[in-house]
């Protein structure tokens, strides 16, 4: 069972049943290509192509099979898949590389019911924290505890230290653009420039309870009404900013929903991103700022709660450089993008150069079934992928951006 029979679309999410199944066939596919495979403490399957020189600093590639519900089938995949393509272009064509070449299958990449993307990616850079498995869904259950049920130690998982104990030279990640910007310019490769920063905010409103039938519309402290008015100006905000930048409200819930009572607590969850820290951190501002004026005029007081999903990062300029060049000596079209989503290569920029290239998504949709990216473009990501890990595994070494 590779996806959750009952849901819409390509539903696969971190630590179901279907899941497990794709990491079997994932690990199953890695044996296959003749790489050493086994699932590290952070959760994550791993794969390795042993190069020539023992101890030089390792290349890494790699992406997710995890989905959002009623996902796709391309985002993330065809990372791990096109790792595995290039393995077995490399094995066909008699090419060892002078340095071991680490394939992932990242744990749970997408944002879960625990508010937490990027589990195994993240673990590995050391920001899995003991905090982190005290979470609880919204049935109540704990991080920690859906790790050990999955057959995973979540002690081990907050300390995996393998990959920062390991001499890395760089990680490349192919992945679907998941936006509209290829398919506009008509562009084959994205070689990616930034990875777009997420500031989430949870915001609750606090009014008062009452009687929907008979308390004057003029003398209510409606929460919903104050929660309505602030995802307008999230919206707003995420419309003023300058390229790159936006700004959504993902959630707003009624604590005490009932169909005769003026709702007296609303929470709403909302998330700004772009790869501008000024704007960033101003949006933060403006929001909270607009949000209080708002909420204060409808009599309703608000709380937030801030958390940095991730911050900016940039990949590496001459990662960026190879892939481009690859691209050109194979002549591919390519342009120079920045991420809006996020991806496991936030995570691993912590631990050594990145780089990320792009292959189009058609009218730039995911995280929905209707996501798609031609095989002859994905096919392209590969060769591009394939060229810029040979480049690289010629290359010294590579400074972070
Ligand atoms: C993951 O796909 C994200 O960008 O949230
Ligand atoms: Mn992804
Ligand atoms: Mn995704």
């Amino acid at each position: 069972m590779l996806r959750e029979p009952d849901q819409h679309g390509w539903t696969r999410q971190v630590f179901s049943e279907p899941y497990r199944s794709s990491r079997d066939l994932v690990a199953a596919k890695m044996r296959r290509c003749g790489l050493e495979v086994h699932t590290d403490p952070a959760g994550n399957i791993v794969g390795v192509l042993r190069g020539s020189s023992p101890g030089a600093p390792a290349l890494i590639t790699g992406s997710h099979t995890d989905t959002v519900t009623g996902g796709g089938r391309f985002d993330g995949i065809v990372g791990v898949m096109g790792a595995l393509e290039l393995v077995r272009q490399l094995r066909e064509n008699d090419i060892t590389l002078t340095r071991d070449l680490i394939v992932v299958d990242f744990l749970g990449e997408e944002s879960n019911d625990w508010g937490l993307s990027c589990l195994g990616s993240r673990s590995l850079a050391g920001e899995l924290t003991a905090a982190d498995l005290e979470r609880r869904d919204g049935q109540g259950q704990r991080l920690g505890d859906r790790y050990d049920t999955f057959g995973l130690d979540p002690s081990a998982a907050i300390s995996a230290r393998w990959l920062r104990n390991t001499p890395l030279h760089s990680y490349v990640e192919l992945h679907v653009e998941q936006g509209p910007v290829l398919e506009r310019h008509e562009t084959q490769i994205g070689v990616v420039t930034a990875i777009a920063g997420i500031e989430r905010v949870l915001a609750m409103f606090l009014g008062r309870p009452d009687h929907a039938g008979t308390r004057p519309m003029d003398d209510r402290r409606d929460a919903m009404v104050a929660a309505a008015r602030a995802v307008l100006a999230v919206q707003r905000i995420g419309c003023g900013a300058p390229l790159h930048g936006v700004a959504t409200t993902t959630r707003l819930a009624n604590g005490m929903a009932s169909p005769n009572v003026v709702p007296g607590e609303v929470q709403m969850r909302a998330e700004f991103r772009s790869i501008d820290t000024e704007w960033l951190s101003l949006a933060k501002q403006q929001v909270v700022t607009d949000i209080v004026d708002e909420a204060r005029s409808e009599g309703v007081d608000v709380e937030f709660d801030w958390t940095t999903d991730n911050e900016i990062v940039h990949s590496a300029p001459q990662i960026q450089d190879l892939a481009a060049t690859s691209a050109e000596q194979s002549g591919l079209s390519w342009k120079a993008v920045p991420s809006g989503a996020t991806h496991d290569a936030v995570h691993l920029a912590r631990l050594c150069p990145m780089g990320m290239i792009f292959v189009p998504s058609r009218a730039g949709r995911s995280h929905c079934p209707d996501e798609w990216t031609d095989f002859a473009d994905i096919a392209a990501g590969v060769q591009v992928l394939s060229a810029t890990i040979t480049a690289l595994d010629a290359a010294d070494s590579v400074s972070s951006a």
